[in-house]
């Protein structure tokens, strides 16, 4: 059967009724690293979900675990280096951390693609890129070489590189790389996977190009309905990126929401730091003044709020950790004592 490639379909008709459905939800997940020095609590509880079509963000400062996070839901992390202490993993209803390694290797193809900062790394650099796709794109689909051609040559134009037929023919580092990373998308997208996750993906490019790139990346999650979770640090480039966003601080979400309401009217002191570290209209990768303090020893058993040694606002009820809690049922939750005890 020919494989209909030349217009990958949207999932705007079906799936985006089925828009409530999670493509990814972590439940209260814990992970620790056992090490000579004692065991590194890198995730304390974290609960996350992403629904069919939504674009997500997860922020916060180097440490914070973000990337453990998104490791361990698609279980990228070393066999036995890690343990699991409490929760779950389920991808398009699939329990991960159950699943069997040949599961995994299906869901990582097919069902959820992976971008990760530096893209020289994810590409082959003794092949010509036409090659690379070609190949990603058949592993994935049922279709000739001709076909999977035609295909990258459309996704790389989806990527505006302006002469597809060029760069296709080129190597890997002969191209730019704003360039590889589009290729990196344009394949990401390739497989038609429900869920893209992508890990500080724009990091190394320059500030104009970080944004084209997510602009690209945002339009054509929107025409075929897939899901991203954009992990990043930096909260501008979230702010404009993403629908709904978690903020993560020394293994834990500290407030979550859609980004709008986060940004406009941010609870924790945490997130009020990192605004407030942003410069009046700060554009995407600019520096911020740093926040006072630094991220606490994970190695070390915290008790309490994580945030209280730095937070100005600390009171004895710090000395417990408080959970997350949203005003009226609304979304935006946020786990700190100043407004657990303003919630009607
Ligand atoms: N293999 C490992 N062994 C021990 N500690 C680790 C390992 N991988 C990550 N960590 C620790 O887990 C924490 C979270 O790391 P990471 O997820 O990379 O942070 P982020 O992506 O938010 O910058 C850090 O304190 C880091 O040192
Ligand atoms: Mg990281």
């Amino acid at each position: 059967m020919a494989c209909a490639i030349f217009s990958i379909p949207g999932r705007k008709g079906a799936d985006m009724m089925d828009s409530n459905r999670a493509v990814l939800e972590i439940d209260n997940l814990g992970l620790e690293f056992p090490t000579y020095r004692g065991a590194v609590r890198a995730i304390n509880g974290v609960s996350l979900r992403v629904a069919g079509g939504e674009i997500v963000g997860i922020v916060g400062e180097s440490g914070s675990a973000k990337s453990v996070t998104a490791m361990t839901a698609m279980r990228l992390l070393p066999e036995g280096r890690f343990n699991v202490t409490s929760g779950s993993v389920t991808v398009l209803g699939r329990d991960t951390l159950a699943a069997r390694e040949e599961d995994m290797v299906d869901i990582r193809g097919r069902d959820v693609a992976m971008i990760f900062q530096e893209p020289l790394t994810a590409l082959n650099p003794t092949q010509r890129v036409a090659r690379q796709m070609v190949e990603v794109i058949r592993r994935h689909r049922a279709c000739s070489a001709t076909e999977a051609r035609q295909l990258a040559t459309r996704l790389l134009g989806d990527m505006h590189i302006a002469d597809p037929e060029q760069v296709l023919h080129r190597y890997p580092f002969e191209l730019s790389g704003g360039m590889r990373q589009r290729i990196l998308i344009a394949l990401a997208f390739s497989c038609d996977p429900k869920l893209i996750i992508a890990d500080e993906p724009t990091t190394a490019l320059d500030v104009t190009v970080q944004r084209q790139v997510l602009q690209l990346m945002r339009a054509k999650a929107h025409e075929l309905g897939t899901a991203i979770l954009f992990i990043s640090h930096d909260l501008a480039l979230v702010s404009q990126f993403c629908d709904r966003v978690y903020v993560m601080y020394a293994g834990s979400v500290v407030e979550e929401g859609p980004t709008m309401d986060v940004l406009k009217n941010p609870r924790h002191p945490y997130t009020q730091a990192l605004l407030g570290a942003l410069p009046e209209g700060a554009q995407p990768g600019e520096l911020l003044q740093s926040i006072p303090g630094s991220v606490p020893n994970l190695s070390e058993p915290i008790s309490g709020c994580s945030f209280a040694p730095r937070c100005q606002h600390v009171s004895h009820q710090c000395l417990s950790k408080p959970d997350l809690t949203g005003f009226n049922g609304q979304q935006h939750r946020t786990a700190c004592w100043l407004f657990k005890d303003a919630a009607p």
